[in-house]
């Protein structure tokens, strides 16, 4: 999932650092229901990408979600199924709104832990493999001690 693959590879020898984690709601993955999960993001980078999620689209395409951010600092990098891409800040009590047909990858770019609430469909289902295969066109890296949206080269 990172741009630097060998820097990611250094990484795994050295320690295999945990990056995120999902905490998962026991709720039947049917029409009607809410799924819903609180997600960690652990702070760190990967060569100069700061660490982040796999990222996906719903298998569902038509269906939404909502992240709700109780603490740390990070980025939503979006890109719909006809190529538009978006990136939206995240930060302790915000409320980001993803639009059916976009997929959805977030990022801590701050020190400490980013942890934030999903609520989406039921059946929305999750493919993660259209996003491991491509990526997104936008890379949020540390530039200069400062965090930068840098286009992704391999798009
Ligand atoms: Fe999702």
């Amino acid at each position: 999932m990172f741009y630097d693959r060998e820097a990611a590879e250094e990484m795994e020898k050295s320690g295999n650092p945990l990056v995120y984690e999902v905490i998962y709601a026991d709720v039947p993955e049917e029409s009607g229901q809410l799924g819903h999960c609180t997600t960690i993001i652990h702070p760190g980078k990967v060569g100069r990408e700061y660490f982040l999620t796999k990222g996906h689209y719903h298998e569902n395409l038509g269906t939404a979600e909502i992240y709700f951010c109780f603490k740390g600092k990070g980025k939503l990098i979006m890109e719909s199924t006809a190529g538009e891409c978006a990136v939206l800040d995240m930060f302790p009590g915000s409320s980001t709104y993803i639009p059916p047909f976009w997929s959805h990858r977030t990022v801590n770019v701050g020190e400490e832990p980013m942890v934030f609430f999903c609520i989406f469909p039921g059946d929305a289902g999750h493919d993660y493999a259209t996003i491991e295969e491509k990526g997104y066109p936008k890379l949020i890296v540390e530039e200069n001690g400062q965090v930068a949206i840098v286009d992704n080269p391999n798009r």
